[in-house]
């Protein structure tokens, strides 16, 4: 049956909607990524100094990931949806903002819709893992590395909370694509270089 595919192909297109290019034309601001660290993304949309578009931003980029994952598994029984085909879901909303289509495949980092995917896979993983990059951004003030250490948490706890080696897998990979998407944010980090959150920037900092 198409089912698998389709559903495949939604969540990618729904993973692909760049909230942070669509709230920041609607609201008047410049493209996030003309600014900054120039990602499509909440913490460089606080970048431009308002809040209300980064605040919505990261609603945006989290109910994607939030929403793909519970319509699908809604869907699973009457599609026919095998636990695989959901992981799968879950790796294409993701992949879809990184690699986002409406941005010629030039997207985000994912952390907002990881954060979303995981609050669909089951409540208590998302909660334990944004949890983890609160800890670290208040502590830190630094929102990539907030992020790694959730990547880094986040496939334990999955294996914890779910005990299911299909979910653990989809967020292992989610981990590593988010990780990569990092590299530059790692060796700002090693460098000294970061920015601070809410700290603005110019694209030559
Ligand atoms: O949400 C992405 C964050 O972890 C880093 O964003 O703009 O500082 O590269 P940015």
């Amino acid at each position: 049956t198409a089912s698998p595919i389709l559903a495949l192909l939604a969540a990618f297109l729904i993973g692909s909607i760049p909230f942070a290019v669509i709230v920041s034309k609607l609201m008047g601001l410049d493209d996030p990524r003309s600014y900054g660290s120039g990602n499509p993304g909440a913490t460089n949309v606080l970048r431009s100094g308002n809040k209300a578009a980064a605040v919505l931003t990261l609603l945006g980029d989290a109910a994607k990931g939030l929403i793909a994952l519970l319509l699908a598994k809604a869907l699973a029984p009457d599609l026919g949806l095998s636990m695989q085909v959901l992981a799968g879901v879950a790796i294409a909303v993701f992949l879809g903002h990184v690699f986002s289509i409406f941005l010629r495949f030039k997207g985000g980092k994912g952390v907002a819709t990881a954060a979303g995917v995981l609050l669909g896979i089951d409540w208590r993983l998302g909660a334990a893992v944004l949890g983890v990059w609160l800890v670290v951004a208040i502590v830190s003030r630094y929102s990539s590395l907030a992020a790694l250490s959730a990547a880094v948490a986040a496939p334990a706890l999955t294996l914890w909370l779910t005990h299911s080696d299909t979910w653990t897998g989809a967020v292992v990979i989610m981990s590593a694509i988010l990780i990569w998407r990092h590299k530059d944010n790692i060796r700002k980090l090693l460098a000294g270089q970061e920015g601070r959150i809410g700290k603005k920037k110019k694209p030559e900092d």
